[in-house]
């Protein structure tokens, strides 16, 4: 048995909502959509006639946007209208790492998610179903739960977890063909209707046999579980990557030959300056978390090392540029390629870049950073957040430009943060001239062709070469 869903709700419009919930609006044309968001600038974006304003950038994210918004899907700041229009409420607000209190620096912080189980429980005029789309701690369900009940109303809210598993840069195509969808809820016979219900939105475009039914502890678990799995082959790579540059191994040989044994298999195994992302760090920090708070000391510490691994890469990026610039970077300019986590958004969340940046930005470097992608004002913020350098120190010493040959001119050294397609395309001779003598590239990628550049009179600095 399952319910008929009319309108949809989804509050969070934001790298996972909105993405989402245009693919669902997609693919379900008989279903209203209403995205809703207290960020005012960011509505405005999301429905900038402009398809090149909006507040994200994914590739085929505009097309989708453009065959729906207006007709099923919208966008709106009326949180409250949106709550009381839908049978079915997506949360997907940010859960950031906490910056105080309890669990400071480790634990998810869930206020948002509270304030919209307490604004569903005072506006809803009628049952709902409340789906967690958000990367919780487990047990959050639980919380959800105990607000929604102990609301006045009276009404059944049915509470279901619905990870979302898609990455930034590839979102559109995750969502049209994902490797699973999976639905948590409670075994009851009105958790069953609520996990069909959504299982059949899903299942107008997911072969049924991809859409896994658990409980709800298990879905939430699994995402943080996904998360900390693929986080730790990228520190598992990256550890052998400084192993490989003391001796005389390649990590990218070592990653093909290893990704060959099918018991491995060969996706995640890049090695690079160190992961980012809103999800790597914040998820298995609040695994660590959680561990910890059930006194399990040793699958706590087992999970940190993945986030100290991933720290000492970064670090050890930064010291290897410093190192080859004769131990001091005080005064150089170095031209950043690159400063979105990876390539193909415009998302910087917890990159590598910053922290890079950061570091020598302790030493006095002069930084020129180009992206694609990234605007100035973003660049700055980011580096203003690790309140580390004032604002005065940081805007006089980094630079935004938006074209790579403006940053190459006269630098010291040119560091590759992000795997962007078109720096591979560079002229790179033309760069040559520009860049003082000897030529330093540290590719933090291992995306440029390295014969070439030392070719041309490059000095190439890999990751684990
Ligand atoms: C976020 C979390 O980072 C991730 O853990 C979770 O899995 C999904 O939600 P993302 O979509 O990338 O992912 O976050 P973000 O781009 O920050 O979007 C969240 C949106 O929620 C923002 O636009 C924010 O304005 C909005 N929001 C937040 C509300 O509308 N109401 C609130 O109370 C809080
Ligand atoms: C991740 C998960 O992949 C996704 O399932 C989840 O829903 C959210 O978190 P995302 O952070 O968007 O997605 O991107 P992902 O492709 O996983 O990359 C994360 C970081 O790891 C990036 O900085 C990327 O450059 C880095 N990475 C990835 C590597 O350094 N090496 C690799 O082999 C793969």
């Amino acid at each position: 048995m399952k319910k008929e869903i009319k309108n949809i709700c989804c509050i969070g419009a934001g790298y996972v909502g909105g993405p989402t919930m245009a693919v669902i609006a997609l693919k379900n044309p008989e279903i209203k959509v209403n995205i809703v968001d207290i960020n005012d600038q960011r509505i405005q974006d999301w429905n900038d006639t402009n398809l090149d304003n909006l507040p994200i950038y994914e590739p085929g994210l505009a097309e989708v946007v453009e065959q729906t918004r207006g007709k099923n899907l919208f966008f709106s700041t009326d949180v409250d209208q949106g709550i009381r229009d839908a049978d079915m409420i997506f949360i997907s607000v940010n859960t950031p790492t906490k910056t105080y209190g309890k669990g400071k620096g480790q634990a998810a912080d869930l206020k948002y998610i509270e304030l919209c189980a307490r604004q569903i429980a005072r506006i809803a005029q009628r049952d709902k179903i409340v789906v967690e789309k958000s990367t919780l701690p487990v047990r959050t369900a639980e919380a959800l739960s105990d607000i929604l009940s102990n609301s006045e109303s009276g009404f059944n809210f049915e509470i279901l977890s619905n990870p979302e598993f898609l990455a930034e840069g590839t979102a559109i195509d995750d969502l049209l063909n994902p490797d699973r969808v999976l639905i948590g809820g409670d075994n009851t016979e009105s958790g069953q209707i609520a996990k069909n219900t959504l299982s059949s939105i899903y299942e107008a475009w997911v072969p049924k046999e991809r859409v896994l039914q658990t409980n709800v502890w298990s879905s939430e678990l699994s995402k943080l579980t996904a998360n900390a799995f693929l986080a730790q082959r990228i520190s598992s790579i990256n550890a052998m990557s400084a192993l490989c540059e003391k001796t005389e191994a390649d990590v990218d040989e070592i990653a093909r030959a290893i990704g060959m044994d099918s018991r491995i298999g060969p996706k995640f195994l890049k090695s690079s300056v160190g992961f980012g992302g809103s999800c790597f760090q914040k998820d298995v920090l609040n695994l660590v978390y959680i561990a910890k708070s059930y006194g399990l000391d040793e699958v706590a510490e087992y999970w940190d090392q993945v986030i100290k691994l991933n720290d000492y890469q970064k670090r050890r990026f930064a010291d290897r540029i410093i190192k080859e610039s004769y131990n001091t970077v005080s005064g150089k300019k170095i031209a950043f390629f690159g400063w979105a986590f990876k390539k193909d958004t415009n998302d910087t969340r917890e990159s590598a870049a910053i922290y890079v940046a950061d570091h020598l930005l302790d030493e006095e470097a002069e930084i020129v950073v180009y992206d694609p992608k990234v605007s100035e004002e973003r660049v700055y913020a980011d580096l203003e957040y690790l309140n580390n350098h004032s604002s005065e120190y940081i805007r006089s010493r980094v630079k935004v430009v938006n074209n790579p040959f403006n940053a190459v001119d006269d630098a010291h050294a040119i560091a590759v943060l992000t795997e962007w397609d078109e720096f591979k395309d560079y002229n790179w001779g033309e760069i040559y001239s520009k860049v003082l003598k000897p030529a330093n590239i540290f590719d933090g990628r291992n995306i440029l062709d390295t014969e070439t550049l030392v070719e041309l009179g490059f000095n190439v600095y890999n990751i684990g070469k």
